[in-house]
Formats: C-alpha cells, structure tokens, sequence
C-alpha cells in the first residue's frame, strides 16, 4: 500500500495568537488536499486558538516541542498530556535548532519519543547533519546513529507510525535546498536502517520527510522520489506558497 504523503509546516517562533488566527483563515483553503495529511505545528500558545481556528478542516495541529516527564516542577515546559488534551495528534522532537540551543541529544530525543508514544501523540523525529559532516563523508553514519538512539525501546507497532524528518543542518532557513538525489539518498538509507532494526514491513509503512529550503518549485521534484513521504516546512508553511507545497501534484502542473 502506498504511504499518505505527510506535509508538515514547522512555524518556529512566529506567529502571535491573533496572527494564528489570521494565517490560518488565509492558509485553509489553500491547503485544501485529502491525498496528504497536513499539519500545522506551531507554538505553544499558539495551540488553542490554532485549534478552534482549523476546525472542519484537513488541518491538524502539532506542537514544535514536549517535555519527557508527566507533570511537575519543570518550569517553562509543556507536558504530553497538556497537548493531548487540547487535541493535538503530533509533535516534532529534536528538531536541530532544539539540539544546537536548547541543548537537546539524542538520549533526549530518545526520552521524548518514547513519552510521545505512550501518549498517542506521533512524533515527528528529525535528524540531520551538519555541512562539516557531509564534507567530511559521514552523513550516513551519522544520521543511522541518531535514527538508532531516537528509536531506543521504541516497539515495532510504534515505530511504523512514527514520522521521520530528515533535515540537513545546511539547507534549513538557507535557501540551499539538498538536490534531490542528496534527499532521496538519506531518506533511503534511513529506510534501510529502519528495516535493519524493525524488518521490511515496518520500513515499508513508516513515513519519511524531507525538510530544509522547501519551496513551492522544490517541492514536486522532492515528493515524487520514493523514499520521500512529505515535507517538513519552516519558512514556506507562513506563506500562500504552503498551499502550492501541499498541491505539490497539481502545483507542478501550473
Ligand atoms: P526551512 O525550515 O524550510 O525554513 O528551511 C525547515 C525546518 O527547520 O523544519
């Protein structure tokens, strides 16, 4: 069976309340698509009125960020059970501006993903190297070590519903978009790795996303590879152009 596309936009730090609502209301029938599933990521205050602002639509809001315990003295975090109960269905772990100033590591990523589960919340887990990694030949490696740590203890029913992003460090906010062939490369090879930890029909089912420097004109090209099931999108998911990423099919035709 083929895999759903999954389109995923990553809106950051932006975007206040109001302008959610705003964006939204200007974003919907634009992203208009049954044959994708399309997210919203977006702040955490964001959330709600996100919520209430995509209702009746193919909309589903996700959260950029969670913490890995229950509840407690973690001042400033945000618990599964706190976006679960305001409708939330997914959440990105370990995205690298995460990693590189909120000092999160694989073994983090790990605690989340693990929380996620237990939660019924389906995190999207990114990876990616850096440009020194790639130049220096190790991008696979790489990439297999932090797919092998995230899906620590993670069962096989759970990992065919996980959402994986690739996204490499150089081609997030730059405008250097990876070639295709660079994209479909690794997402391959994090296919395989899945299939070497979990078995082929696990690597079959799970969802594997491109992301950094999608764009309207990139976005075709990238989705029609085989191993590339959706994007996740940060500067291009604030725009109308998130609406042409979503019809990417129709999009190419224009
Ligand atoms: P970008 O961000 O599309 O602006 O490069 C992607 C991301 O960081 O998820």
């Amino acid at each position: 069976m083929a895999r759903k596309k999954i389109i995923a936009g990553n809106w950051k730090m932006n975007m206040t309340p109001s302008e959610t609502v705003s964006l939204i209301e200007t974003l919907k029938p634009l992203v208009k698509n049954d044959e994708v599933d399309v997210v919203f990521c977006v702040p955490a205050i964001d959330i709600i009125p996100a919520m209430e602002a995509a209702k009746g639509t193919n909309i589903n809001i996700g959260a950029e960020n969670m913490y890995f315990e229950e509840k407690g003295a973690f001042t400033g975090e945000i618990s599964p059970d706190m976006l679960v109960d305001a409708g939330v269905k997914y959440v990105i772990i370990g995205h690298s501006e995460r990693r590189e100033y909120f000092a999160e590591t694989d073994e983090t990523v790990n605690r989340k993903v693990l929380k996620a589960f237990e939660h019924g919340l389906t995190p999207i887990i990114c990876c990616g190297e850096s440009l020194t990694q790639r130049e220096q030949g190790i991008t696979i490696d790489w990439i297999r070590q932090q797919i092998k740590i995230a899906f620590l203890n993670v069962s096989a029913a759970q990992a065919e519903e996980a959402v994986i992003a690739y996204e490499p460090i150089w081609a997030i906010g730059t405008g250097k978009v990876a070639t295709t062939g660079q994209a479909q490369e690794v997402c391959r090879a994090i296919r395989d790795c899945i299939g070497e930890l979990y078995g082929a029909g696990t690597a079959e089912k799970i969802r594997i996303q491109y992301g950094g420097s999608v764009s309207a004109s990139s976005a075709p090209e990238l989705f029609a590879q085989p191993d590339i099931d959706g994007g996740l999108v940060g500067g291009a998911s604030l725009k109308p152009d998130f609406g042409q990423i979503v019809n990417y099919k129709t999009a190419k035709q224009q």
